[in-house]
């Protein structure tokens, strides 16, 4: 069924074919139309970039939907220079392209050009880098104009997991990908390599290349072959419908012999979780904000409050994650750093929970309940973490009942799986379950056995005191577990290296729960998904700083950590920790944001 509908763009209004299509297909081919407001804002973006050309300037959408962006490009145009632009739109979805036509029809450009097709399927397309005759489009273009002038796209963002592992395969191998593919990567590829030397990319995609390790192919890629001139991260301001946190990147494709790098803008906006920040200007939306002014601070819109950051992008060669660079926050990093003894992955080892892949069998709150036949020995049944527990300081009381069945012990300072005929009462609960754990083939193809966990930890391990922290928090809730409880894939934990002073564990205690280290994280790392959560990760952790612990301010911010985990935390004594660890260092306290 169709539905035609007309978006007012502020320029004039379009009809947008929205179709009721399967959720399947709509996950399968990634398809989530941009909406008017922010493909009239990426476009202004691009254009912005758009090489001075002469009588053909050749646009493409690679995967055009409902022709949004191609529209939205024209508009963003200038007259004089709009009456030259050819514009490519390729898509799979033939009714798409039927729409885009439609939408496209009436513009004053030189011409349009729309193909059903398969961009990725397109001859040569693949071939970036490998020096390889292109044979690009070369059934409607001479060698010379293979090149595009502007590339603007939204590609299909389609995650390993719904590609499937084959598909996923073939791409990785055809464009050269690495680590965690996604569809959206091949796009990246496939559209520097249709850009002609100077030529603009457009891209609107999720925002999480941006800040994660598996993210690091696409910065490096993106850094090398372009020479990057703005980063929005658009964060959770809701502007696009798709789950993902949308990032728009503008970027001139290298040409070989020109590998300079200009000053790339770097702009963030997120929702402003907090009623105290001073509102420095209204905007009737978050685009418009962005489009008129060039201002920072916390924008009060229709839509709500949202803070505004703006500054540059601190260049990594996709080694590092892409942050924020302002001259306030790069003093602010450099006194950190100035009294920064080590960070936590130096003295410490930090790890994400169990992952059982069959929780319904092995994580149960009713054993007791079990027929005596079949309830495992209770040398097997260990207290579990999960962020269910998870305070500030130390665990909340929840569900206590709740054990793992864990398979595993030491022999030898290695792990291995229990024998089963040692355990009677094991054997007989795994066997009732035998065909549910089966059906986890990997675990069989990996060698191990049909009842083990599939990613387990060292048993001696837990039993350290250790810290534990869930995944996913707005405010940090770092606390310490001394019970020796197994910790579930919900959450992460740390334990001291061997020989390393056991006091250490309550500064770092007090320096990950502090209001200090959200501004740090806000600052270094700033991966934060809706409602201001933040996702404290091993790759963010790992780099929490540690002031000297051995001086008087650390050995008094231990003290009274010591004293929050025998009495309990209170507002007091949290503040008066909070305060110490700015003070060690060397900053002020500030309010969390
Ligand atoms: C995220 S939507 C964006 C559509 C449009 N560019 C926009 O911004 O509104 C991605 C589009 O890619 C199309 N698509 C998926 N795989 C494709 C492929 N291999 N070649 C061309 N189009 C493809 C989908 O049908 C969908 O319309």
């Amino acid at each position: 069924m169709n539905v035609a509908i007309s978006f007012d763009v502020g320029v004039s209004s379009f009809p947008i074919l929205v179709r009721k299509m399967e959720r399947s297909k709509v996950k399968r081919e990634g398809i989530h139309y941009t909406p008017p407001g922010l493909a009239s804002f990426l476009a202004d973006a691009t254009v912005r970039h758009l090489p001075s050309s002469g009588d053909r300037i050749e646009v493409l959408d690679p995967s055009c939907g409902s022709g949004a962006l191609l529209y939205a490009f024209a508009q963003a145009t200038a007259p004089k220079l709009r009456k030259h632009l050819v514009l490519v739109g390729y898509e799979k979805d033939a009714d798409a392209i039927e729409t885009t036509r439609t939408t496209l029809a009436g513009l004053d450009v030189a011409e349009v050009v729309l193909e059903v097709r398969d961009f990725l399927e397109l001859d040569g397309v693949d071939s970036f880098g490998s020096g390889r005759q292109l044979g690009l489009f070369s059934e409607h273009r001479n060698e010379s104009s293979r090149r595009y002038d502007a590339v603007i796209a939204n590609p299909p963002y389609v995650r390993t997991q719904v590609l499937g592992a084959k598909q996923a395969q073939a791409l990785a191998e055809r464009f050269r990908l690495t680590g965690r593919v996604d569809l959206y990567h091949a796009f990246t590829k496939a559209m520097a390599h249709v850009l002609r030397p100077g030529g603009v990319l457009g891209l609107l995609t999720s925002n999480r290349f941006l800040t994660v390790r598996s993210g690091e192919a696409v910065r490096r890629f993106l850094e090398t072959e372009f020479d990057l001139q703005a980063v929005f991260d658009l964060g959770d301001t809701r502007l696009f419908s798709a789950a993902v946190l949308p990032v728009i990147v503008v970027g001139k494709r290298r040409d070989r012999l020109n590998s300079a790098r200009h000053i790339c803008t770097f702009v963030r906006v997120y929702e402003c979780r907090t009623n105290e920040s001073h509102v420095a200007f209204q905007s009737p939306s978050v685009l418009e904000a962005l489009r008129t002014r060039k201002m920072v601070g916390v924008v009060q819109t229709d839509a709500g409050r949202f803070r505004i950051e703006r500054g540059v992008l601190q260049p990594s060669d996709g080694a590092s994650i892409w942050s924020l660079s302002t001259p306030e926050y790069d003093e602010w990093l450099q006194t950190v750093e100035s009294r920064k003894a080590f960070v936590f992955d130096d003295i410490s080892r930090i790890r994400v929970g169990i992952k059982t892949t069959a929780d319904e069998v092995f994580v149960r709150s009713d054993w007791t309940e079990l027929p005596d036949e079949h309830q495992p020995e209770a040398a097997l049944l260990h207290p579990l973490i999960t962020h269910h527990k998870a305070g500030r300081w130390i665990a909340t009381p929840a569900d206590e009942n709740l054990l793992v069945l864990y398979p595993h012990t030491t022999r030898n300072h290695k792990r291995v799986p229990i024998e089963l005929n040692d355990y009677p009462r094991a054997k007989a609960y795994f066997i009732a379950h035998e065909a549910r754990l089966r059906r986890r083939h990997y675990v069989l193809e990996s060698g191990r056995r049909w009842y083990e966990i599939w990613v387990p930890h060292q048993p001696s391990d837990w039993r350290k005191p250790k810290i534990a922290f869930p995944d996913i928090a707005e405010e940090p809730r770092f606390f310490l577990d001394q019970s020796g409880a197994i910790v579930q894939g919900d959450c992460y934990w740390i334990t001291l290296k061997d020989n390393c002073d056991p006091d250490r564990l309550f500064l770092m205690l007090a320096i990950a729960n502090s209001s200090f280290i959200t501004k740090y994280y806000d600052i270094a790392f700033h991966n934060k998904l809706y409602a201001g959560r933040r996702r404290f990760m091993t790759q963010y952790v790992k780099r929490f700083p540690i002031p000297q612990p051995g001086s008087p301010i650390a050995g008094r911010i231990i003290q009274h950590v010591k004293g929050i985990i025998k009495h309990g935390p209170s507002s007091k004594s949290e503040q008066t920790v909070n305060g110490l660890v700015w003070e060690a260092f060397g900053l002020s306290e500030e309010i969390a944001r």
